[in-house]
Protein backbone atom coordinates (compact mmCIF):
# COMPACT_ATOMS: atom_id res chain seq x y z
CA UNK A 1 0.00 0.00 0.00
CA UNK A 2 1.10 3.61 -0.95
CA UNK A 3 2.33 5.92 1.40
CA UNK A 4 0.89 3.40 4.09
CA UNK A 5 2.74 4.74 7.58
CA UNK A 6 1.80 2.59 10.40
CA UNK A 7 0.93 2.97 13.88
CA UNK A 8 3.16 1.62 16.36
CA UNK A 9 3.08 0.94 20.37
CA UNK A 10 6.02 0.00 22.09
CA UNK A 11 5.70 -0.74 25.32
CA UNK A 12 8.65 0.35 27.03
CA UNK A 13 10.33 -0.56 30.43
CA UNK A 14 11.10 2.46 32.36
CA UNK A 15 14.83 0.98 33.58
CA UNK A 16 15.94 0.38 29.80
CA UNK A 17 14.29 1.07 26.47
CA UNK A 18 12.28 4.14 27.91
CA UNK A 19 15.93 5.60 28.97
CA UNK A 20 17.52 3.70 25.42
CA UNK A 21 15.08 6.66 23.79
CA UNK A 22 15.80 9.22 25.69
CA UNK A 23 19.79 8.53 24.70
CA UNK A 24 18.65 8.16 21.23
CA UNK A 25 17.18 11.20 21.64
CA UNK A 26 19.46 13.31 23.08
CA UNK A 27 22.00 12.41 21.10
CA UNK A 28 19.75 13.14 18.17
CA UNK A 29 19.48 9.98 16.95
CA UNK A 30 16.42 9.69 15.30
CA UNK A 31 13.83 7.16 14.51
CA UNK A 32 10.39 7.33 13.42
CA UNK A 33 7.60 9.29 14.54
CA UNK A 34 5.19 6.11 13.54
CA UNK A 35 6.36 4.77 17.31
CA UNK A 36 4.40 5.64 20.00
CA UNK A 37 6.14 5.12 23.48
CA UNK A 38 3.88 3.85 26.27
CA UNK A 39 6.24 4.05 29.20
CA UNK A 40 6.02 0.57 32.14
CA UNK A 41 7.76 0.31 34.94
CA UNK A 42 8.63 -3.43 33.91
CA UNK A 43 7.70 -4.91 30.98
CA UNK A 44 6.32 -7.58 33.25
CA UNK A 45 3.11 -5.42 33.92
CA UNK A 46 1.79 -5.84 30.31
CA UNK A 47 -0.12 -8.13 29.76
CA UNK A 48 -1.47 -10.13 26.77
CA UNK A 49 -4.74 -8.01 27.03
CA UNK A 50 -2.64 -4.90 27.06
CA UNK A 51 -0.93 -5.96 23.29
CA UNK A 52 -4.36 -7.21 22.02
CA UNK A 53 -6.19 -3.86 22.98
CA UNK A 54 -3.49 -2.02 20.92
CA UNK A 55 -3.92 -4.20 18.39
CA UNK A 56 -7.39 -3.60 18.22
CA UNK A 57 -7.60 0.23 18.85
CA UNK A 58 -5.40 0.48 15.14
CA UNK A 59 -1.92 -0.32 15.99
CA UNK A 60 -0.72 -1.96 13.20
CA UNK A 61 1.65 -2.95 15.42
CA UNK A 62 3.35 -3.34 19.10
CA UNK A 63 6.57 -4.14 20.62
CA UNK A 64 7.76 -4.39 24.37
CA UNK A 65 10.92 -3.41 24.95
CA UNK A 66 12.51 -4.99 28.21
CA UNK A 67 15.74 -5.14 29.88
CA UNK A 68 18.27 -7.99 29.02
CA UNK A 69 17.57 -11.24 30.48
CA UNK A 70 18.68 -11.37 34.28
CA UNK A 71 18.74 -7.34 34.32
CA UNK A 72 15.19 -7.12 35.05
CA UNK A 73 14.55 -4.96 38.06
CA UNK A 74 11.63 -7.03 39.36
CA UNK A 75 13.53 -10.40 38.53
CA UNK A 76 12.12 -11.85 36.08
CA UNK A 77 9.31 -9.21 34.90
CA UNK A 78 10.97 -9.79 30.99
CA UNK A 79 11.15 -13.44 31.20
CA UNK A 80 7.14 -13.24 31.60
CA UNK A 81 6.58 -10.40 29.21
CA UNK A 82 8.63 -12.45 26.56
CA UNK A 83 6.29 -15.58 27.51
CA UNK A 84 3.14 -12.96 27.04
CA UNK A 85 4.45 -11.94 23.52
CA UNK A 86 4.69 -15.39 22.38
CA UNK A 87 1.18 -16.18 23.64
CA UNK A 88 -0.30 -13.22 21.95
CA UNK A 89 1.83 -14.07 18.54
CA UNK A 90 -0.20 -17.99 18.61
CA UNK A 91 -3.01 -16.10 19.16
CA UNK A 92 -2.57 -13.59 15.77
CA UNK A 93 -1.64 -16.42 13.93
CA UNK A 94 -4.48 -18.78 15.05
CA UNK A 95 -6.41 -15.42 13.46
CA UNK A 96 -5.04 -15.67 10.34
CA UNK A 97 -2.74 -12.51 11.26
CA UNK A 98 1.10 -11.80 10.91
CA UNK A 99 2.80 -12.99 14.17
CA UNK A 100 5.48 -10.55 13.19
CA UNK A 101 3.14 -7.77 14.01
CA UNK A 102 4.08 -8.36 17.64
CA UNK A 103 7.86 -8.73 19.24
CA UNK A 104 9.89 -9.10 22.44
CA UNK A 105 12.79 -6.62 22.01
CA UNK A 106 15.70 -6.59 25.28
CA UNK A 107 18.22 -3.87 25.32
CA UNK A 108 20.32 -2.12 27.99
CA UNK A 109 19.46 1.51 28.93
CA UNK A 110 22.52 2.74 27.36
CA UNK A 111 21.75 1.42 23.68
CA UNK A 112 20.09 4.58 22.61
CA UNK A 113 21.72 3.54 18.90
CA UNK A 114 20.06 -0.27 19.12
CA UNK A 115 16.64 1.75 20.27
CA UNK A 116 16.61 3.64 17.22
CA UNK A 117 17.47 1.13 15.18
CA UNK A 118 15.20 -1.43 16.38
CA UNK A 119 12.63 1.05 16.12
CA UNK A 120 13.73 1.65 12.34
CA UNK A 121 14.02 -1.78 11.71
CA UNK A 122 10.30 -2.60 13.14
CA UNK A 123 8.25 0.17 11.13
CA UNK A 124 9.86 -0.68 8.07
CA UNK A 125 9.15 -4.27 8.54
CA UNK A 126 5.39 -3.50 9.24
CA UNK A 127 5.19 -1.23 6.24
CA UNK A 128 6.04 -4.16 4.09
CA UNK A 129 3.32 -6.38 6.15
CA UNK A 130 0.91 -3.65 5.52
CA UNK A 131 -2.39 -2.14 7.71
CA UNK A 132 -3.44 -4.18 10.25
CA UNK A 133 -6.67 -6.08 9.44
CA UNK A 134 -8.71 -4.30 11.72
CA UNK A 135 -8.64 -1.62 9.62
CA UNK A 136 -10.04 -3.53 7.03
CA UNK A 137 -12.99 -4.53 9.42
CA UNK A 138 -13.07 -0.91 10.18
CA UNK A 139 -13.50 0.21 6.69
CA UNK A 140 -15.79 -2.87 6.18
CA UNK A 141 -18.16 -1.66 8.78
CA UNK A 142 -18.07 1.99 7.46
CA UNK A 143 -18.95 0.97 4.49
CA UNK A 144 -22.02 -1.24 5.00
CA UNK A 145 -22.70 1.79 7.21
CA UNK A 146 -22.93 4.19 4.22
CA UNK A 147 -24.79 2.05 2.43
FE1 LIG B 1 13.05 -3.66 32.82
FE2 LIG B 1 11.72 -5.51 34.24
S1 LIG B 1 12.69 -3.74 34.97
S2 LIG B 1 11.98 -5.38 32.08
Amino acid sequence: MENFEPEIVAFCCHYCAYTAADMAGSKRISYPPNVKIIRVPCTGKVDAIHIMKALEKGADGVYVAGCLEGDCHFKNGNTRAGYRVAHVQKILEELGWEKERVEMIRMSAGMGELFARTASEFTEKIKQLGPSPVKYINTDNHQKAAI
